[in-house]
């Protein structure tokens, strides 16, 4: 069963598109895709760029929670509730880099866009070198946390950590889906770009068996609960000065 499900991969990783829709049309394992895709379908369908930019949008939730720990830091080191920090270092380590950017951008998305040259074709190598710094960084995030309190040594530089990396990947995240993800999907056909998106659906599903979206949504909602920064009202900007 391991190794039926290692050949699936290894062939799904490997297979060009068209390659992809042999497979799909001989094995039978689309049909299950495609099941889904209908029940998901009757709820209005998610094309591959909107599961992309939504799987942003978990993301940048948990940079949010980088950013609120950076006053706590600079007040009191000890403050920082390590446990929620270093959920949302796994979390960002599961959903984002293991899947998101391991699975769906760099086999498929970067490739393509390489493939088609032009403007976005030039992020690419950038984009990769982020995701590779992005888990260092990732790295040393569990790695201080999973101390349990933070030691006053550890303090300003897991600060530059989270400002760092918070700044990577807003910018990384906005270029994606302004300037690569566009272009990837100009470089399908109508007919690639839906297999795609049922490509990724089955990528999700084996990955995590179960809807990863939503239970990724479910634990940054969690993590925003025990932070306090579940209420978005918190967030809206106080009045600009009087001119
Ligand atoms: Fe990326
Ligand atoms: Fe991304």
């Amino acid at each position: 069963m391991a190794e039926t499900d290692e050949s699936r991969r290894r062939l799904l990783t490997t297979a060009g598109i068209v390659g992809a829709a042999l497979f799909s049309a001989t094995s039978g394992f689309s049909a299950a895709a495609a099941e889904k895709g209908k029940k998901r379908g009757e709820e209005k369908e998610v094309g591959a760029v909107e599961d992309l930019m939504r799987e942003h949008g978990v993301l940048r939730r948990a940079l949010l929670v980088y950013v609120e720990s950076v006053p706590k830091l600079r007040a009191n080191p000890g403050s920082l509730p390590t446990d929620a920090i270093a959920r949302t270092a796994k979390l960002f380590r599961t959903f984002g880099e293991d899947y998101h950017e391991r699975m769906l951008e760099e086999p498929y998305i970067f490739p393509a866009v390489k493939k088609a040259g032009g403007a976005a074709a030039a992020y690419v190598d950038v984009l990769k070198a982020q995701h590779d710094r992005g888990r260092e960084i990732t790295d040393y995030i569990l790695a201080v946390t999973g101390r349990g309190t933070i030691g006053t040594g550890d303090a300003a530089p897991l600060t530059r950590a989270f400002e760092s990396f918070v700044l990577m990947y807003q910018n990384h995240t906005a270029r994606e889906d302004t300037i690569v993800f566009p272009a990837w999907k100009e470089a399908l056909s109508e007919r690639q770009f839906r297999e795609m998106g049922e490509r990724f659906e089955d990528i999700e599903h084996r990955q995590f068996g179960q809807d990863g979206y939503e239970d990724a949504v479910k634990q940054i909602g969690q993590i925003e609960q025990v932070l306090g920064l579940a209420d978005l009202a918190q967030f809206t900007a106080p009045p600009p000065p009087k001119t």
